[in-house]
């Protein structure tokens, strides 16, 4: 995912997600595509209709914008109502009739449709880790058979593993969290990054496509 030129008044968008400023974040992500793991969750759909999608931390919708312009109907859920707005605020989507919008914590979130595909694009690992395992199930029940997940989990090496309130993980344990499915994309980065105004964060982020089982 190649990262936007920078000027000396942007810095980058990972300052945000390290204390959760999550409208600042907003901000510094506008205008970005789609994520690549959506892309390649999309593309294995190969010529089956768009059905029922959820967009799990949607936050300001660039993923949520790709699922409907492809004709998803769209469930879009984030903890942040500044995020909702300014989903809501992209053109086209104030009333959409295939889009509908919830804020909730992940912490809360016990009830989801069934869904052919769940999206969850940087955002799995901000649950607190008290209400992961519930969380995951949550998710995991809501795709259907033959349906797929796309998204991200965090690494034991990351940065923000030290951070008591993230949710992150072995290879071994995110790789066992997909139970039940074909992976069919679980790419492992890792690399250092540092801004122009010297902040540094170390990436250990496993990038996921997986289909359920049927
Ligand atoms: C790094 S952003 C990712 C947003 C978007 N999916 C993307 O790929 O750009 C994380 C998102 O998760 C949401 N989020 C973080 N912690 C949350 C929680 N505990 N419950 C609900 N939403 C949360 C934030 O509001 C934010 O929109």
């Amino acid at each position: 995912m190649a990262d936007q030129p920078k000027t000396p008044s942007q810095p980058s968008s990972f300052i945000y997600g390290a204390t959760r400023d999550w409208p600042g974040y907003f901000d510094a992500v506008a205008g970005k595509p789609p994520r690549e793991t959506l892309l390649e969750a999309l593309n294995r759909f190969n010529d089956e209709s768009p059905a029922d999608a959820i967009d799990l931390g949607c936050g300001e919708g660039r993923d949520t914008q790709e699922l409907l312009d492809r004709g998803w109907n769209v469930l879009a859920i984030d903890g942040s109502q500044t995020g909702i707005d300014k989903l809501r605020q992209r053109p086209g989507l104030a009333d959409h009739p295939r889009l509908t919008t919830r804020v909730s914590s992940f912490e809360e979130l016990t009830d989801l449709p069934k869904v052919r595909l769940l999206n969850a694009s940087f955002c799995i690992p901000f649950c607190i880790p008290e209400h992961f395992d519930r969380f995951w199930n949550t998710i995991t029940d809501a795709i259907e058979p033959g349906g797929r997940f796309s998204g991200q989990l965090f690494g034991d090496r990351d940065s923000w593993a030290a951070i008591p309130d993230r949710s992150h993980h072995t290879r071994p344990e995110a790789e066992a969290l997909f139970t039940g499915f074909d992976l069919e994309m679980f790419d492992e980065e890792e690399r250092d990054k540092q801004d122009f105004q010297g902040l540094a964060k170390r990436w250990h982020v496993f990038h996921i496509v997986a289909r359920k089982r049927a």
